[in-house]
């Protein structure tokens, strides 16, 4: 990585401000996927250890004024409390006198965490005013937040900006993402196979050209699947169909040839719904009122096949419905094959990808699932991500 990490500055004693990616599930006050809280926590550990006073920033949800309550950054502060084993002191508000007198009163080793960044209109903005006043709290910025780097915001980038002077590293999940989707980017071992699912084509089109030229084959389901099966001219029924990525399907199948391997049999369903009559049928056998919820048997037996092949492996995107058990196990079957891979490199992009290897029991298994959706998809691209861009040059 060409960028400076916590590795490269003296943290005693200073003034630490660290970017993560708290944007965790909460039900009912309590976080319900620690997931990214706990990727965080090696790089605060390294602060605390190092007698930094750690202050983090986060943002949490899409909160509107009217529905702010339930993204106030108290469970998560609780949460990073019990994980961390010590007490992380939580302020009410993202900068301001009540922020500044909590920072002034901090020890070395102490942890402080500041309100979802959202509830300041300049967040999203990247208001210079705003950015300038969380500035004002560090000696050292550090973005450790992945999963927010393709964000324009203040606290994501805006600090640095407003800042040029401020040492900007990047935090050890931060370094590793980036490390390890670049190895998928640049000379991944070979075969190279991307998995792709999800419902949408057309908000991956950008990463689905790239992935097309840097990969040996492409295996698709999930909704995305439906897409082209249509593009072929095939009958999916009810199937959800991205109707305007219709012609970029047909141009991909066109131009990639058989890199591309689509299911040759799915799991249809009578109706959207968990307790939905379902049957296996071949692809040029979907009945008119039906829908494709998941990849058959066959499909996953063949996908299998050349995954095994893999030496290195990028998945995105779930192969079916896997919010409903009846139409997860083509899903499930994927995690499982790629669990199983010994001599691969298997990388999961985020999202709700990584949710299935987590709701499997198998994210352990695999080289590394990414704690970035959209961040890790934009990186793929070959997009500069904003929040990766101020850091330091190392
Ligand atoms: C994510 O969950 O992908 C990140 O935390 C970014 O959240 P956002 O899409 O609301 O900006």
């Amino acid at each position: 990585m060409n960028k400076k990490t916590v590795r490269d500055v003296d943290v005693t004693g200073k003034r630490v401000l660290v970017r993560v990616d708290f944007n965790v599930p909460i039900q009912d006050g309590e976080v319900t996927d620690d997931t990214r809280i706990r990727a965080a926590l090696p790089t605060i550990q390294y602060l605390i250890e190092k007698g930094a006073k750690v202050i983090l920033m986060s943002h949490l949800g899409r909160p509107k004024p009217e529905n702010r309550d339930q993204f106030k950054m108290d469970p998560v502060a609780k949460r990073l409390s019990e994980l961390l084993g010590r007490p992380v002191k939580k302020v009410d508000a993202v900068v301001g006198p009540e922020v500044e007198k909590a920072v002034a009163e901090m020890q070395p080793g102490d942890v402080l965490l500041l309100e979802n960044t959202r509830f300041e209109p300049g967040e999203r903005k990247n208001d210079p005013d705003l950015a300038r006043k969380l500035a004002a709290l560090a000696d050292i910025y550090v973005n450790d937040a992945f999963g927010s780097a393709h964000r324009a915001h203040a606290s994501t980038a805006g600090v640095k900006q407003v800042r040029p002077d401020l040492p900007a590293v990047a935090g050890f999940l931060m370094e590793r993402e980036l490390e390890m989707l670049g190895k998928v980017l640049s000379n991944p071992e070979r075969p190279f196979v991307v998995v792709l699912g999800g419902a949408k084509i057309s908000d991956k089109i950008g990463v689905l050209e790239r992935l097309l030229g840097l990969a040996d084959r492409v295996l698709i389901g999930g909704g995305m699947a439906n897409t082209f099966l249509k593009a072929k001219g095939l009958e999916v029924g009810k199937s959800l169909v991205d109707e305007e990525a219709l012609d970029e399907a047909r141009r991909f199948l066109e131009e990639a040839g058989d890199k591309i391997v689509l299911p040759v049999d799915v799991v249809v369903a009578d109706r959207f719904a968990a307790d939905a009559e379902a049957q296996v049928v071949p692809v040029d056998r979907v009945p008119p009122d039906w829908m494709i919820l998941d990849i058959g048997p066959k499909t996953v037996e063949q996908f299998a096949e050349i995954l095994r092949q893999a030496r290195t492996v990028f998945w995105n995107g779930p192969m079916g419905v896997f919010e409903f058990p009846r139409f997860a196990e083509g899903t499930f079957a994927i995690a499982r094959v790629l669990a199983e891979l010994e001599d691969a490199v298997t990388v999961v992009g985020g999202g709700d990808s990584a949710a299935a290897v987590q709701q499997a029991g198998l994210a352990d298994k695999m080289t590394h699932v990414s704690t970035g959706g959209g961040a890790a998809l934009e990186f793929l691209e070959g997009k500069e991500l904003p929040g990766v861009a101020v850091l330091d040059p190392a």
